[in-house]
């Protein structure tokens, strides 16, 4: 393990989606201090609007940063290191989170360092602020199951920085999925959480939908399907307005064929990597109280722990993109670049592990070795 102690406290941004966020933690993963703001603007619109974002961030970044300090009690020039998501996500955000961080980073003399939004998601169960008193971080090796409006994978985290992707989706995350069918339901953006609410009202049988990909090998996933076989039991009724209960009892039988997929994808998952010592949901739709339930239920039965960080860190946030880089930074990775370029599309795969301190040199043909490195 590296000292760390001259690289915090770090303050992290975050800015790959709809979520303008910042937060400063010190060397041991405490949260000093953290704010963020949802942007509002798209639910009118019906989703995310990328250029609209990109502004929102630009707008919003001073003030949350002065905000986030004070929060902290402390100065900018307090900070030892300024982090930044650089991906996967939406690019106009990633470049303005990106940049605004490596300026401050180059105002202050300090360095900046670039972090992968899904490595962020999936080490938040070990950052302090997700635990009670009485708990302890999960062991490596765990399972993360990452379902959020962005992303739908299945992970398992072997180390810091060594991951292996069991399967992903082939066509809309499960959040789009909830999104879109919540959509067709007369529900507004985002749709998953009236969803859940209607479905409460519904009976999850009333419909016998699809289960895409289930049974089958792996642990990819499939929503299109049933999304369509879902508008299909809702044309009938044309321009008019759907009975309550048949939208009710279309979106409790959605939820159920999306639960049950998911069940059969973990199980699959923990097939492949028995050796998981828990299994953990982040992103947005782990808000989901009947798919948590029944993720629970299967943790139980292969007697491993089940975790889902506190809502407000499993969605999109800055404290985990600062623990990240501080995982990172503990095992002996050196800060990146200011040259490091955003990547909208960056699976963790395509990232070296670690780099050893000695590769901070300048090489023998004077460019800095440091730069992004190569697949
Ligand atoms: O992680 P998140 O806040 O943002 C990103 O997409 O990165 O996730 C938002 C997604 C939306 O698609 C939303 O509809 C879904 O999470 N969601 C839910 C629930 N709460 C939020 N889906 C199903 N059930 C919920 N209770
Ligand atoms: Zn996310």
């Amino acid at each position: 393990m590296s000292d760390i102690s001259h690289l915090t406290p770090l303050l992290a941004i975050e800015t790959s989606c709809d979520d303008t966020a910042c937060a400063i933690l010190d060397a041991h993963g405490a949260l000093l201090g953290e704010s963020v703001l949802s942007q509002e603007d798209h639910a009118a619109l019906g989703g995310v609007v990328p250029e609209l974002a990109a502004r929102a961030h630009l707008k919003a970044l001073p003030e949350l940063v002065e905000l986030t300090l004070q929060r902290a009690g402390l100065e900018l020039e307090d900070i030892a290191l300024f982090a930044a998501t650089t991906g996967p996500g939406l690019i106009g955000g990633l470049i303005v989170g990106s940049s605004y961080a490596k300026g401050l980073a180059m105002a202050c003399g300090k360095p900046f360092m670039g972090i992968n939004h899904i490595e962020g998601h999936i080490l938040t169960p070990r950052l302090p602020a997700v635990l009670r008193p009485d708990e302890t971080a999960p062991a490596f090796p765990y399972l993360a199951l990452l379902v959020s409006g962005g992303h739908c994978q299945c992970i398992t985290v072997e180390d810091t920085g060594q991951y292996r992707r069991l399967g992903g989706t082939i066509d809309d995350s499960a959040g789009e999925a909830f999104d879109k069918v919540a959509k067709m339901l007369g529900l507004g953006w985002p749709g998953g959480p009236a969803l859940e609410k209607l479905a409460r009202e519904g009976d999850p049988q009333a419909y016998s939908l699809p289960r895409p990909l289930k049974g089958r090998p792996g642990c990819d996933f499939s929503f299109s399907g049933l999304k369509t076989a879902v508008a299909r039991h809702i044309e009938p009724y044309g321009r008019e307005a759907l009975p309550r209960q048949v939208a009710a009892d279309l979106a409790a039988s959605f939820q159920q064929a999306v639960t049950d997929v998911m069940a059969d994808r973990i199980l699959n998952a923990l097939a492949l990597a028995p050796q998981v010592t828990s299994l953990v949901v982040a992103g947005g739709v782990a808000a989901n109280s009947v798919l948590r339930q029944r993720l629970e239920e299967i943790a139980s039965q292969h007697g491993i722990t089940f975790l889902a960080p506190p809502l407000r860190l499993c969605t999109d946030n800055a404290a985990m993109i600062g623990w990240a880089a501080l995982e990172r930074l503990k095992q002996g990775e050196v800060p990146d670049d200011i040259t490091l370029a955003p990547r909208p599309r960056w699976p963790l795969s395509e990232r070296q592990p670690y780099r050893p301190q000695a590769t901070q040199e300048t090489s023998s043909t004077g460019h800095s070795s440091l730069m992004e490195p190569s697949v």
